[in-house]
């Protein structure tokens, strides 16, 4: 607990709640400088980490589905920070190698670089049982899920790897390290992405200078969650600012060296000292 910590410039009330109780405080400028490009940046847990990331310092690419979202946290992360959003209006479902070589043109005249990724947008699917699973969905699922993240990565890379030191992070869930019943392509397209990490990490660790790792958020509170648990009371749920301690720690330089790791927010108590 850090009851009496300066409040943060351009932070809001849920995120000092929050901060208040995280297991880690990063020094508010920890991000300064970083170009980081958020997926599903438009609402849920990718909303509040892309403002996170804005308010301890990095330059955000909003990347989302729908444009009137990703403009709403633009607009929210100028006028509370001085750092300038670009937002990145993109259905994943249709990244192709065009659309993806297209970004990182985009990234690289603008930027010169890129680094981090947070792979954090989804697609939940029906809740079915695989025999009855509709191969349409199962196929969208995929292409959002782990296809996407697969492309945006590789695509990516060379902007990664023009950075001094750069950050990916898989979103992952509890049932992309263990199947369960009736959580269909969600499950199988987490432990492709959880392959992804392994196989990137794996690749690029002579480098010393791209980490990948994956995240478990938990549950979080977010549209996602009410859907997937309609009975549950959402006021039982941590809301996204609570999991933000762990985002920061694995884009700042507080986490150079963590690779290949297959982390959940729950359990995590803070950088291993
Ligand atoms: N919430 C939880 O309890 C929980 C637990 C474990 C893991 N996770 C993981 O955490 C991550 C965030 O989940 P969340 O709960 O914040 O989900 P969410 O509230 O449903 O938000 C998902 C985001 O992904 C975007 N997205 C979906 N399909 C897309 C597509 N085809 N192209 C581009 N963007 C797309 C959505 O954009 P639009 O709004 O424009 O459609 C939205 O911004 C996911 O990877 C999820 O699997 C969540």
């Amino acid at each position: 607990m850090h009851a009496n910590l300066e409040p943060l410039t351009g932070s809001w009330p849920e995120l000092e709640a929050a901060r208040a109780r995280w297991r880690y405080q990063p020094a508010p400028d920890c991000l300064s400088g970083q170009v980081i490009l958020v997926t599903g940046a438009g609402d849920g847990i990718g909303r509040v980490a892309a403002r996170t990331f804005a308010t301890f310092g990095a330059t955000v690419l909003l990347l989302g589905k729908t444009r009137a979202k990703l403009e709403a946290v633009s607009d929210l992360i100028t006028a509370s920070t001085n750092t300038e959003p670009v937002i990145v209006p993109c259905n994943l479902a249709a990244l192709d190698d065009t659309s993806a070589e297209a970004l990182l043109e985009s990234v690289a005249t603008h930027f010169g670089r890129l680094d981090g990724i947070l792979h954090n947008a989804s697609l939940l699917g029906p809740k079915a049982p695989l025999a009855h699973y509709p191969s349409s969905l199962f196929q969208e699922v995929l292409r959002v899920n782990s296809f996407a993240p697969f492309l945006l990565t590789r695509s990516l890379a060379p902007a990664l790897q023009a950075s001094e030191s750069a950050s990916v992070v898989f979103t992952s869930s509890s049932v992309g390290r263990r199947g369960r019943a009736y959580w269909g392509a969600y499950a199988v397209s987490k432990f492709a992405v959880e392959g992804l990490m392994q196989v990137f990490a794996d690749e690029w660790e002579h480098t010393g200078r791209i980490r990948v790792n994956s995240l478990n958020p938990g549950a979080t509170r977010t549209a996602m969650r009410a859907a997937a648990y309609p009975a549950e009371n959402p006021t039982t749920v941590a809301t996204p600012e609570e999991r933000m301690d762990i985002h920061v720690y694995l884009f700042e330089p507080a986490s150079r060296g963590v690779n290949g790791q297959a982390l959940d927010a729950t359990q995590w108590q803070g950088p291993a000292s």
